[in-house]
């Protein structure tokens, strides 16, 4: 629960519950999803773990990013912060007068804010339209538990269809 005064809302993309593979997003060509995530972020404070901090391709433009890592010297011009973990970004959001924070992945990032989470807005890709091997030894990440378990305790406020997918906004009770 986020006792905070900071509402914090996952955004995130799901192909049949993938999130990602080999440090990269499992969609990555659909237009409208990307401007979806760029109005919806713009702005605004973006947490990310170091995995998908190094995945992007540049810094993300008119957004200040917290990146979570343990490396205390960790330096990379794609992040505006660095941080140890989830108690130490929200205070840091907290001293930087912050309203409202995306949390932006990657699966282990999700997992761990999952409790803390006032909103979830999940891109559901079509399956039938976006084909996916999982080869052997494929690093492969997921939407995670903690995540499903807070949607339990939201509501659904908002669906947008998008062309091969539909956003889900969730918020909580
Ligand atoms: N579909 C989507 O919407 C979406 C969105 C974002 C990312 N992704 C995908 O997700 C994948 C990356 O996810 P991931 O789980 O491998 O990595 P990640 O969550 O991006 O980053 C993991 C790193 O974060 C740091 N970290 C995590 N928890 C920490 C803690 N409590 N304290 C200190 N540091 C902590 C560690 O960095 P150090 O090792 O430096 O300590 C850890 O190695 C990629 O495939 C990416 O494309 C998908």
């Amino acid at each position: 629960m986020n006792d905070s005064k900071i509402e914090l809302r996952a955004i995130l993309s799901s192909l049949g519950g993938l999130l990602g593979s080999e440090n990269d997003l499992i969609v990555r060509t659909n237009r409208e999803d990307f401007v979806h995530f760029k109005s919806e972020t713009d702005g605004h404070y973006v947490i990310m773990g170091r995995k998908t901090v190094e995945s992007l391709p540049k810094k993300l433009p008119n957004r200040k990013v917290i990146c979570i890592t343990s490396d205390e010297n960790y330096k990379n011009d794609k992040c505006d912060y660095i941080c140890n973990g989830v108690i130490q970004c929200i205070i840091l959001l907290e001293e930087l007068k912050c309203d409202v924070a995306y949390v932006a992945g990657g699966e282990l990032i999700y997992e761990q804010f999952s409790p803390f989470l006032d909103q979830i807005i999940i891109t559901q890709f079509d399956t039938k339209h976006y084909e996916f091997d999982i080869d052997e030894g494929k690093e492969l990440k997921f939407v995670p538990y903690a995540m499903t378990d807070a949607m339990l305790n939201m509501r659904v406020v908002q669906t947008k269809d998008i062309e091969h997918g539909q956003i889900i906004y969730y918020k909580r009770w």
